[in-house]
């Protein structure tokens, strides 16, 4: 495999993505870890020396074993790594004088014979790339030449061709890289890297390193129906099987079918032992009267906690909670950028509660970006439709009924909102859209119907585009396609008589109603 060692940038896991995206192996592991003896041991086909928040000029700042120098493979080092490697080797590194580089440069190649770590860079003559750095290099180590400049680094890239030793001052896994991609493809090709492994790979893996990690605990896992759980669900049953219990809290606000759909799929086509909590009416109850949606939200968030703890509890020896953590969680939940940000919404989770209830915590996706989530989905044979469902809140249809709910209200939503994603599902318009749902708005409107009068409520349909929820736009519809629509939903669903469409963008709107 291919070593990276992580200096702790905030950037680290995405070296893994990219290699991941090339088919090759590769483990990350903290410099504290990468002895002399685990070098031996793990045998690297390559190293990658991560960047990172330290000084290589401080004393006892981190630093890889000389060994990694000596196993006779292909090093780069990345920012940080750079500098490390620069001056284990024999350069000098000097600490930025107020001169830190961020953002955006140009690096343009040097003169002479370019290695193969550059074919296909510079075709246009310069290559845009991500700086993050306050040191910088001021003597390369002997051997070493210079490959690329930018005005801001004179050694943005360097390189011994001869050893395959390579360090670079910029990020090239980051998406303000572009051509960073074959960086690593040209790295993994030097260091002979087949390019053949695959999500199956990565499965067997997991589960190896799952049941390593649980031994023979009893596992709880909250189910919420989406993706993220439910492929975490899958792969931890299929490594320790029926010490895996599923918890899932039925809140009474999922969608139409949802719940039973849940509970099929799990319970009987996979044989997970799963509790259905069914806790509708506790829910439902507890929410009578509150029109304030951050009201709405912690009352949920509080009840879901509560519930799940109940239930929780009735599974004897317990040791661990598995959860769907992904990467980006991972990231987000971390701040770098210091004072607290402002709270727009509450999202309910159940963070906090392994602490309370004495539980370890098992996250097999912790390295995963969404799409390769679905990819290991569709390795553990989970339906195609399922994988590629759009997100849905927590909170449920109570953030999609602004003001009051009522069950009525939220039947009536239901079967709205069940019309309106069939007819986007005819349409083929599914996989296009990040999140397409109806909100059931609090007005009633006048309307006429037969030859009667009507007073019922208005609804208005969302659907947008996004990469990562963060941002939106919403989806241009034919007019034709919302008029259909419309018509359906006004005569198949009693209770609504007026439909609108929400053409808001995120921001200054957010996705959700509430
Ligand atoms: P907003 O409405 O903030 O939503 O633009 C962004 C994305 O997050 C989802 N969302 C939630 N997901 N718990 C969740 O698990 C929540 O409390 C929650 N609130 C919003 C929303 O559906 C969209 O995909």
């Amino acid at each position: 495999p291919l070593l990276i060692i992580d200096f702790g940038s905030q950037v680290t896991q995405l070296i893994a993505r990219r290699l991941r995206e090339l088919n090759v192996y590769c483990e990350i592991h903290p410099f504290q870890n990468v002895t002399p003896a685990f070098l031996a041991d793990f045998a690297p086909r390559a190293v990658i020396l991560s960047g990172g928040p330290a000084s290589v000029i401080d004393a006892g700042s981190p630093r890889p074993p000389a060994e990694v120098f000596e196993l006779g493979v292909p090093v780069l080092g990345i920012c940080y790594g750079q500098q490390v490697m620069m001056q284990m080797l024999g350069g000098r590194v000097e600490r930025g004088d107020g001169t830190a580089e961020f953002g955006r440069a140009y690096v343009t190649p040097e003169d002479g014979a370019r290695p193969d770590l550059l074919t296909g860079w510079f075709l246009e003559g310069r290559e845009q790339v991500w700086m993050s750095h306050g040191d910088h290099v001021a003597e390369i180590a002997p051997g070493f030449r210079v490959l690329g400049t930018s005005p801001g680094a004179p050694f943005a890239i360097t390189g011994d061709p001869e050893r395959n030793f390579y360090a670079v001052q910029f990020h090239p896994e980051v998406h303000h890289t572009p051509n960073g991609r074959t960086l690593y493809e040209n790295f993994v090709k030097l260091a002979g890297f087949a390019g053949d492994w695959t999500m199956a790979a990565y499965r067997e893996e997991a589960i190896r390193l799952i049941r390593e990690q649980v031994g023979d605990a009893q596992v709880i896992c909250g189910l919420s129906g989406g993706v993220d759980s439910s492929v975490a669900a899958v792969l931890i049953h299929e490594a320790i099987g029926d010490q895996l219990t599923c918890v899932f809290v039925d809140h009474g606000l999922l969608r139409h079918n949802e719940a039973s759909e849940v509970v099929a799929m799990f319970r009987d086509h996979y044989n997970i032992p799963l509790i259905h909590a069914d806790e509708a009416d506790l829910f439902i109850g507890e929410l009578e009267g509150v029109s304030d949606p951050e009201v709405k939200r912690k009352t949920i968030g509080r009840l879901f906690i509560d519930v799940f703890q109940r239930y929780a509890d009735q599974i004897e020896g317990a040791g661990f909670l598995a959860q769907g953590t992904l990467y980006p969680d991972v990231i987000e939940s971390v701040s770098f950028s210091g004072g607290p940000s402002v709270t727009i919404k509450s999202h309910h989770n159940v963070g906090g509660l392994p602490e309370k209830m004495g539980l370890k915590l098992v996250e097999p996706l912790r390295e995963l970006f969404k799409d390769e989530v679905r990819a290991l989905g569709h390795e553990l044979g989970l339906p195609a439709s399922f994988i590629g469902r759009h997100p849905f809140p927590g909170p449920g249809l109570a953030i999609r009924c602004p003001g009051e709910i009522t069950r009525d209200k939220l039947d009536i939503l239901r079967k709205a909102d069940a019309v309106y994603l069939d007819q986007i599902r005819k349409h083929g318009l599914y996989d296009e859209i990040w999140q397409a749902f109806v909100a059931l708005l609090p007005v009633r409107t006048v309307g006429v119907m037969g030859d009667g009068r009507t007073y019922e409520y208005a609804c208005a349909l969302r659907a947008v585009t996004s990469v990562d929820g963060m941002t939106a736009d919403y989806y241009p519809f034919s007019h034709d396609f919302l008029g259909e629509t419309a018509t359906r939903i006004i005569n198949e669903v009693r209770g609504i008589n007026r439909v609108t469409y929400d053409i808001t963008s995120k921001p200054p709107g957010t996705i959700e109603w509430e």
